[in-house]
């Protein structure tokens, strides 16, 4: 299995310029079910979990055409043609690769009327659930089963436009349910819908291909049904999680580098506990610059947009090991997201856990050892602490990063940093 290796102490100086959003891209992707035509979508980021969900799209019958314009590096035009599908199962052996694999039920229950999804990740619903996915499409009129490890669902008459209110925020199920409610009939509010950029993102695509929507980013989203979309381009926004990465990245070393293309108004709050931790951002014409005053503790937890995004709480904690003083890092959304903590540990680190919170005394250095972590932000976290550690580094299990991050070791590379990625 890939590894990279990482000798640490050389402040990241340089670009690096932003990718599309991985987590606006998926679901841009199940977009294309909802219509008959083309959707191009550009900017689209080269990553594992899009290349999944290429085959996914691919496996129910619709075309899918990958082109690389020249200039941008990484960056690329994706052109999805669904047609019409006589396929609308989508397979355990792809989906259980990734969750967002449950985004296709939504749209191809508004246009097929049915669909056979297998549970995400193989996993039992109440351990990851995708309930509200599935109350919110009863509530637009699914009739919805599970069997075999399938969520097996079906509209005969087709959906039907309902008010649904979420109970606690999720981003994917506002998703499934605001592509779902583009081809019910009549009108559907969603209350308490989450406000994340890639929600703003995938509402003006549906837009573009002649859905009807307003409210997207706020937490009431209004979709008047129409009777069809139709063919768009859209880009895909630029990835604000890989943005806050190399930003904690860059203070982590006590560099001084620009984020080309990186948005600074939807990183939300995570602007402002950078700024507390001593990390200076500026806005420059082609995106954001990020320096390093003192680092010192700054307490964070970790909220739905705008509050501080779940998925850069590692990386937070990987920046408060070498700050001044202490943080407290408290995680909301998910459980068991402390995977890095041992292995921060191991680093030098100096991290207490108490249940959702972990305690983070700063330490003067780390040092480098062999580390690896099971998901993708927990081992992005090991990298940024590889990059600041005394010694070698090797993080294993890269396959993670390859489906969250595109080309990390050349963007990191560019900008002064020794790492290299490694077969075996
Ligand atoms: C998306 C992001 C993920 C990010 C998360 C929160 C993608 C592909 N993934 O995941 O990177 O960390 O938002 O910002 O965009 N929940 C339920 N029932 C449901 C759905 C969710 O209980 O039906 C729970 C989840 O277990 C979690 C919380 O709700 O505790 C939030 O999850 P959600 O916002 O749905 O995350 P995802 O859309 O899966």
């Amino acid at each position: 299995m890939d590894k990279v290796r990482i000798i640490g102490g050389t402040p990241l100086k340089g670009e690096i310029r932003i990718s599309g959003a991985k987590n606006a891209a998926l679901k841009l992707m199940c977009a294309s079910i909802l219509s008959d035509h083309a959707l191009i979508l550009d900017n689209v980021p080269r990553l594992a979990d899009i290349r999944t969900t290429a085959q996914l799209l691919d496996s129910l019958g619709i075309g899918v055409k990958f082109e690389a314009p020249e200039g941008e590096a990484g960056a690329q035009r994706l052109t999805l043609t669904a047609g019409s599908l006589n396929n609308t199962v989508a397979d355990y052996d792809i989906v259980r690769k990734m969750r967002a694999g449950i985004l296709v039920l939504g749209p191809l229950l508004a246009k097929y009327h049915k669909a056979r999804v297998s549970l995400p990740g193989g996993c039992a619903i109440g351990t990851r659930p995708v309930d509200l996915h599935l109350k919110g499409l009863t509530q637009l009129g699914a009739e919805i089963e599970l069997e075999s490890g399938y969520i097996v669902a079906a509209a005969p008459q087709g959906l039907v436009g309902a008010d649904v209110t979420f109970p606690f925020v999720s981003v994917g199920a506002t998703e499934n349910l605001m592509m779902a409610a583009t081809l019910a009939k009549g009108r559907t509010q969603l209350f308490n819908a989450a406000r994340e950029p890639e929600i703003v993102d995938l509402a003006n695509c549906l837009i573009a291909m002649g859905a009807q929507i307003t409210g997207a980013g706020t937490d009431r989203i209004v979709i008047e049904g129409v009777d069809a979309l139709h063919a768009a381009q859209h880009t895909v926004m630029a990835d604000r999680i890989e943005t806050g990465t190399y930003a904690m990245a860059i203070a982590a070393t006590r560099g001084d580098a620009t984020l080309v293309g990186a948005l600074p108004e939807t990183l939300g709050a995570a602007i402002e506990a950078m700024q507390a931790a001593g990390v200076i951002i500026d806005a420059v014409p082609n995106g954001m610059r990020i320096r390093c005053g003192a680092l010192v503790g700054t307490d964070v937890m970790t909220e739905p947009y705008p509050g501080f995004p779940t998925d850069l709480q590692a990386q937070m904690m990987a920046l408060m090991t070498t700050a001044q003083g202490a943080s407290m890092l408290t995680e909301t959304i998910f459980e068991n997201r402390f995977m890095h903590v041992p292995e921060l540990s191991r680093m030098g680190a100096n991290i207490n856990l108490h249940g959702r919170s972990a305690m983070v005394r700063g330490v003067t250095r780390l040092t480098g050892a062999p580390v690896m972590a099971t998901d993708l932000r927990a081992s992005v976290a090991l990298v940024i602490a590889g990059l600041v550690a005394q010694g070698e580094t090797f993080v294993n299990r890269i396959y993670h990063l390859d489906r969250g991050y595109e080309r990390l070791d050349l963007k990191l590379a560019a900008c002064g940093a020794q790492i290299e990625r490694m077969a075996g």
